[in-house]
């Protein structure tokens, strides 16, 4: 089963929470207000940037403090109608077997079009006279568009997680999963998201899963040239393009490496495409922009690129029905994450190797067949000795350690 680890990992509890302590303790001492009579402001209005925790906080809240959460998105308040079905009532009257309520309005920013004015004046007119607290979500609090809204409500910022806090989250997390991760590992994924959580955490599920190890090497490459979110954003537009011309387009729209593509293509295809005889067909594709490939490297010949591009983009497209199953991750094609491990692994032994061969007089390749392997052994059974020669050969740190790990 598929299940999103942002859902299977997601705060039960405010303090899983993690960073956003002033914006915790602002929320908490507000809501206690309430046990007295409602407070000046009767509707908070939580702000801050996306993946920070800010939904997952109202529902920790009410999960600690028992409360009834009536919960909705900018789907549910395109009309002043709506809102008015949607919250009126519950803001008006106590529930029925005495548990408090607590009213969410999450992703206020999608309130958009002609609905847009009517809906927030609705929701002012909600907040003045509502007997039950009222926490709102938008991303930016100072868009102009809210700011009569703004008057009526106590702002709460909420910030970026630090990446030590994230590091650790995602640490945790591959614990529980059973999964060994390379500090620096960690730290990277955590570096690359920015801040943002979801986006960390979605990361990490995509390069582990399923793996009992994550290596420094299987996530190196995330910052390379071609970006994950452009890659899974063309991944999808591919996959699932309406039709011939959006797959291509999708294709000379991005500015990505083809063979990367391919690779990326080639790896996701089984876990979107159910049925067997539609992923033949969409792997039979795939061969055919191989083979173009292929003749083009032979031959120079630029001309066949659009078969190429045209097989392995709407030649897929257009073998499946496209229907989703459920949420299904992109995945890293795992033969690039060997390829630069390999790569990286070659780099450092070349790097020994040319080192040995300039005290020794042989070639870096050389060096690398007929010297390291005993070096190896040298290192691991008599270090003091290894130590003396790699101090000898001029190798760093680093060459000394993964002389030491065996490779
Ligand atoms: N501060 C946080 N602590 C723990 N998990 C978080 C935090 N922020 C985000 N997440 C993770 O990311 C997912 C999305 O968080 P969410 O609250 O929807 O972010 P926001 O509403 O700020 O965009 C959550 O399900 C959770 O897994
Ligand atoms: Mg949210």
């Amino acid at each position: 089963m598929n299940i999103p680890w942002t859902l299977k990992y997601r705060p039960r509890t405010l303090s899983e929470v993690i960073g956003n302590e002033d914006a915790k303790k602002k929320i908490l001492e507000w809501i206690r207000q309430w046990e007295r009579k409602p407070p000046k402001k009767r509707a908070l209005l939580l702000y801050g940037p996306p993946g920070t925790g800010k939904t997952v906080t109202v529902e920790a809240l009410a999960n600690d403090l028992n409360m009834e959460l009536v919960q909705s998105n900018a789907s549910d308040y395109r009309t002043a109608e709506a809102i008015q079905r949607f919250a009126g009532r519950s803001s008006r009257y106590g529930t029925l077997f005495g548990k408090r309520r607590l009213i969410l309005f999450d992703e206020l920013g999608g309130i958009t079009g002609s609905a847009d004015r009517g809906g927030l004046r609705e929701i002012t007119k909600i907040v003045k006279e509502t007997g039950s607290p009222i926490i709102l979500i938008a991303n930016d609090a100072y868009n102009p568009r809210f700011s009569t809204l703004r008057k009526s409500c106590q702002l709460v910022e909420f910030k970026k997680p630090t990446k030590t806090q994230i590091r650790r989250l995602l640490a945790k997390i591959c614990s529980l999963e059973g999964i060994e991760a390379e500090p620096d590992a960690l730290k990277l994924i955590a570096e690359r998201a920015r801040g943002d959580v979801r986006s960390a955490i979605n990361d990490l599920q995509a390069l582990a899963q399923g793996r009992k190890r994550l290596t420094f090497e299987d996530v190196a490459w995330l910052s390379s040239r071609d970006r994950k979110e452009v890659i899974f954003n063309i991944l999808r537009r591919i996959l699932y393009a309406g039709n011939v011309s959006g797959a291509l387009r999708a294709v000379n729209e991005a500015d990505v490496d083809l063979d990367m593509l391919l690779e990326w293509i080639y790896e996701n295809l089984p876990y979107h495409i159910k049925d067997p005889g539609e992923l033949a067909s969409a792997m039979d594709m795939l061969s055919l922009a191989d083979v173009y490939r292929g003749r083009i490297a032979a031959t120079q010949d630029w001309r066949l690129m659009r078969y190429y591009i045209d097989f392995m983009s709407a030649g897929v497209a257009t073998s499946w029905s496209r229907k989703a199953h459920g949420w299904t991750p992109f995945r890293f094609p795992s033969r690039i994450m060997s390829m630069s491990k390999s790569k990286a692994e070659r780099g450092r032994l070349r790097a020994i190797g040319l080192m040995i061969g300039r005290r020794c007089h042989i070639s870096a390749d050389r060096a690398a067949k007929d010297v390291i392997p005993f070096l190896r052994v040298i290192m691991q059974n008599n270090p003091e000795m290894g130590m003396g020669i790699a101090r000898w050969l001029g190798l760093d740190d680093e060459m000394i350690a993964y002389l030491k790990s065996g490779g």
